[in-house]
């Protein structure tokens, strides 16, 4: 958008300084929006603009050369005072102007004047407008175009002579004026020595020409160039309501052509009426010629019967110099044998389109003698058969004519025209080689069946016998030959050029599914064409034997459903194509191509992949170093994967273009590395700004660069959220492990003392089932005095238990923990004397929870292995749950609070410890 607004001020900014420069231009340009105008300097275009008002008085600066005031809605010639006094070229064509006057009544006076076009308007070619002095003063005018100045209801009734008006026009080279019946040019235009081109418009209307007599073109002595044809295609045809046709000629009477000595081109074509009898008529006038051009297309209403050729049409061309010969679309289906001697060994271009050849009644031609023919095109055949016509209303009127013109033309063969029978015409040529020879070999007969060979090939002596081939022989030197949807069967079979002459082949819009070749003796072939044929089987050497091949179409065939993706030396197919420059696969639904494929197209510069199915870019271009243009449009790339972007990063050529314009492209993060790498690259991309990417949250169609910032601030932020969570979650698993290990500290320490250490230095004391201690008394500080003296005096010296008291019992120089453990361990019991003392002490908390741990962990425990001494009243809130749960199931013993209940507790607590 930026780009074009942009472009359109540069635009603006341009027109504005050309009318700066040209200030007396800018007058010129007026508020009407319809109108249009072009002002040129010598041919150089200074000021465009959108309209002209003539009602301004302007002051063209004498350098304006041309004006172009077409389709401005003029009804009259601008003033002479308007215009530039030099001027060359004006263009007034389109406008409704009705005659040779100006605003000011009067005739323009232009003598520099070089070429006048006043086409397409309505001043009617009577002598009333066509005035002695209309052109006066135009002694340098070249060019004047007063066609299309009649419409179809203009009638032209009293004969009109258009004679003195001409003769100011002494530098006239080319007129178009419309063909009116009653219309005549005088002797004066006989005095215009450079009138060489003349076109008679063929504008339908009830005044049209129609026939033209002997004495036509009479005053036209220095024609060289004649256009008669007719503007319309379908126009032999009228309209239900039509009384007559009304577009074409139907009549060319003979002679009136021979009186042109000079002409060198003559073009009749679309004249529907004049079928092959006006065509002969002219034919017959051309040796009195300097013809080199003879255009005589179409000149049968198209529903028409078909026609033979015979020799007598052809003959008068023996004895002219004529190059170029175009008869399309004439419904020949037969040529008479013998034919093809009247071709003069100077013509070079023949065109045959649009006929409807009879396949071998065609070819039995002498072609030896079509020595000078560079070029043939017998196109289109048989395409009557789908009608062109849009017009269901038009029919062809003239089937008794034609059946009347077919019956004159073949008189001299008698009544029986069946073209099988009629055979050759006389010989008017001496056949050096004293045989007919046809384009196809005749039917040879097959003494010895040749063996079919595993593989096709090309050899230098064929046998003519060998059943496999298809011998095709051509005009010796023709060079180009094209066959573009001409029916030629289902097949491009194994095929022998009789003369290896051709350079240029076009096979394209034929139905041939399938294409093995080889094609040999064409080596010469530079430019190939098979495309719009649905192949769908091809061999890998169909191209074996051409190997100066420059172009090569393939497009629109069905090649990715083909057989060759299975082919194992599917590589083989282009390997001798080492000079090619153009190969062209577009529409062939192919889905992959083969890494290298493209392995020997050393030269080439056009890859055309376009409108297929490809999904990304996976064939070799490093050796391609001319490669200019890679078409990758209307495929299925969503993005080109790393191995594709090395490949394009391989090609040696500066000037690689690659087209990826309507691709579903995507951005996404996946993609990154793709659009930056295009971003990159972005010079190597055809009409980059105009691809689409699919930017999640940016819509369907986001350009190049905002889809790269999308993906840099998106993805990142992608990334770093990735690493966030990841980070949040390593935290929280961290966290999680962390409070696992607190919640299960003593476990762990347990395991950590216990098995790992205690396990296996003094393993065998557990194995043992040996305690050293029969109780490990846990107490807090405040109850120090309570264990050393009352339970050692009453437990340990009383009743012989052995306690474990850490005031005295604890190792020095070992940590209190594995010193707690190690006792725990060591003990039969453990007798925690609680206290609110003894809860308030983290020491004595983890003595509890460590006890805990061994009497469920260790396995050689048994029974329970926990005694609670309460001795003093506990606030049950104070508790810790894992302690209480414990209270709650076990009993525990409560100290006396003195007295006879002394002994006796001691008792219990010694039996409780023994057990
Ligand atoms: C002839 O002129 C008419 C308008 O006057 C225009 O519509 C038509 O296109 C012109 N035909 C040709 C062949 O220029
Ligand atoms: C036109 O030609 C006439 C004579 O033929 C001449 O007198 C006149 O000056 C010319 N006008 C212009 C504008 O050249
Ligand atoms: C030509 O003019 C003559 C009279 O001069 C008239 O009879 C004839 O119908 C006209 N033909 C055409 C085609 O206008
Ligand atoms: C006239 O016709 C010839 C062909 O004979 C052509 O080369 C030439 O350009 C034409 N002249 C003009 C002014 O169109
Ligand atoms: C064309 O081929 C024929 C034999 O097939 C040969 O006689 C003739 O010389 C060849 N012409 C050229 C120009 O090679
Ligand atoms: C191939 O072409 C050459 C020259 O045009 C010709 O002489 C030869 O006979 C052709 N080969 C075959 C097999 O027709
Ligand atoms: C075609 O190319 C292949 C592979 O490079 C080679 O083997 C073969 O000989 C070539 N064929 C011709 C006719 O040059």
């Amino acid at each position: 958008m930026k780009d074009m607004a942009v472009r359109i001020l540069v635009y603006a900014f341009l027109l504005l300084h050309n009318f700066a420069q040209h200030s007396s231009a800018s007058n010129y340009c007026c508020s009407e929006p319809r109108c249009h105008c072009i002002i040129r300097t010598q041919h150089k275009v200074i000021a465009n603009c959108s309209s002209l008002s003539l009602t301004l008085s302007p002051n063209f600066s004498s350098n304006v050369s041309a004006v172009n005031l077409s389709e401005n809605y003029l009804s009259r010639i601008p003033a002479q005072r308007k215009l530039p006094e030099n001027l060359e070229i004006l263009d007034l064509s389109a406008n409704n102007l009705d005659s040779f006057l100006t605003e000011d009544d009067d005739f323009l006076r232009m003598p520099n004047l070089v070429s006048l076009n006043l086409s397409s308007n309505n001043i009617l070619p009577t002598m009333e407008n066509y005035q002695e002095d209309v052109f006066q003063n135009f002694t340098k005018l070249r060019e004047l175009n007063v066609s299309n100045n009649t419409n179809y209801f203009v009638e032209i009734w009293k004969n009109q002579v258009l004679d003195s008006v001409w003769s100011p026009l002494i530098s006239l080279e080319k007129l178009s004026i419309d063909a009116i019946q009653n219309v005549t040019f005088g002797e004066s235009i006989t005095s215009l020595t450079k009138l060489t081109n003349l076109t008679l418009a063929g504008q339908c209307g009830k005044s049209r020409l129609k026939t033209i007599k002997m004495d036509y073109f009479k005053p036209f002595p220095y024609l060289r160039s004649l256009d008669l044809s007719s503007n319309v295609y379908f126009n032999a045809v009228k309209h239900y309501y039509e009384k007559e046709y009304s577009c074409t000629l139907e009549r060319v009477d003979s002679g009136a052509i021979s009186i042109l000595h000079n002409l060198e081109i003559l073009d009749v074509s679309y004249n529907r009426l004049l079928g092959l009898c006006g065509f002969r008529n002219i034919s017959y006038d051309l040796p009195y010629t300097n013809i080199k051009v003879f255009k005589a297309n179409f000149l049968h209403c198209e529903s028409g019967i078909s026609l033979t050729l015979y020799c007598d049409d052809l003959k008068p061309f023996i004895n002219t110099s004529l190059r170029e010969l175009q008869m399309d679309g004439n419904h020949i289906a037969f040529g008479q044998m013998g034919l093809l001697q009247y071709i003069p060994t100077t013509l070079e271009r023949l065109s045959l389109r649009s006929n409807r050849w009879v396949v071998d009644q065609y070819t039995h031609v002498f072609l030896q003698f079509l020595s000078g023919i560079k070029y043939v095109d017998i196109s289109d055949l048989n395409d009557h058969q789908m009608s062109r016509t849009s017009n269901i209303y038009e029919y062809c009127y003239n089937f008794l004519a034609d059946v009347n013109c077919q019956t004159f033309r073949g008189k001299s063969l008698g009544t029986d025209q069946t073209p099988y029978r009629q055979g050759f015409c006389t010989m008017d040529r001496s056949i050096s080689s004293g045989k007919y020879i046809d384009i196809v070999e005749p039917v040879r007969e097959s003494e010895t069946v040749l063996a079919k060979p595993a593989k096709p090939y090309c050899s230098v002596d064929f046998d003519l016998r060998n059943l496999y081939v298809l011998f095709k022989r051509l005009p010796p030197f023709i060079d180009t030959l094209v066959l573009n949807n001409s029916r030629l069967g289902n097949e491009l079979t194994w095929t022998v050029f009789r003369n290896d002459t051709l350079e240029s082949l076009i096979l394209s819009h034929n139905q041939f599914y399938s294409m093995l070749g080889p094609i040999c003796n064409a080596t010469k072939l530079k430019h190939l064409d098979l495309s719009h044929n649905r192949c769908s089987r091809i061999s890998t050497y169909v191209f074996e034997y051409q190997p100066n091949l420059e172009t090569l179409y393939l497009n629109d065939n069905l090649l990715g459903n083909s057989n060759l993706f299975e082919e194992e030396n599917i590589n083989e197919i282009f390997a001798n194509q080492t000079n090619l420059k153009n190969l062209n696969l577009t529409s062939n639904q192919l889905l992959w191509l083969p890494t290298n494929i493209f392995w020997n197209l050393g030269k080439l510069k056009h890859l055309r992949l376009d409108n297929n199915k490809l999904s990304d870019w996976n064939f070799t271009v490093g050796h391609m170093s001319e490669l200019e243009i890679v078409n990758l449009s209307m495929n299925s790339i969503l993005s080109i994967s790393i191995g594709g972007m090395d490949f394009i990063d391989q090609c040696p050529s500066d000037t690689l273009i690659i087209d990826l314009s309507n691709n579903p492209l995507q951005c996404t993060c996946s993609n990154k590395e793709f659009i930056k790498w295009m971003t990159e690259n972005s010079e190597k991309f055809w009409k980059v700004d105009s691809y689409c990417f699919n930017c999640q949250g940016l819509g369907a169609c986001t350009d190049l660069v905002s889809a790269h910032q999308y993906l840099r601030k998106n993805c990142s932020s992608y990334f770093s959220l990735i690493l966030a969570s990841s980070c949040v979650s390593l935290a929280f698993i961290c966290f999680l492990l962390m409070a696992i290990l607190y919640r299960y500290r003593f476990k762990f320490r347990y395991w950590y003392y216990i098995k790992l250490r205690i396990d296996s230095t003094q393993a065998h004391i557990l194995d043992t089932r040996q305690y050293r201690y029969d109780a490990f008394i846990s107490y807090a500080d405040e109850d120090r005095s309570f264990v050393t003296r009352q339970m050692v005096e009453n437990l340990e010296k009383g009743k012989d238990i052995r306690l474990c008291i850490h005031h005295r019992d604890f190792m020095p120089g070992t940590s209190i923990i594995e010193n707690i453990t190690n006792a725990i361990h060591r003990s039969s019991k453990v007798v925690f004397i609680m206290t609110n003392s003894f809860l308030r002490s983290d020491w004595c908390l983890y003595e509890f929870d460590a006890a805990k741990a061994e009497s469920i962990y260790s396995f050689s425990r048994k029974g329970d292995m926990m005694l609670f001494l309460m001795r003093e009243k506990i606030i049950v809130r104070k508790i810790p749950k894992s302690i209480k749960d414990i209270l709650d199931h076990d009993t525990y013993i409560e100290c006396p609070d003195g007295g006879n209940d002394e002994p006796e507790f001691w008792a219990t607590l010694a039996q409780a410890i023994r057990d």
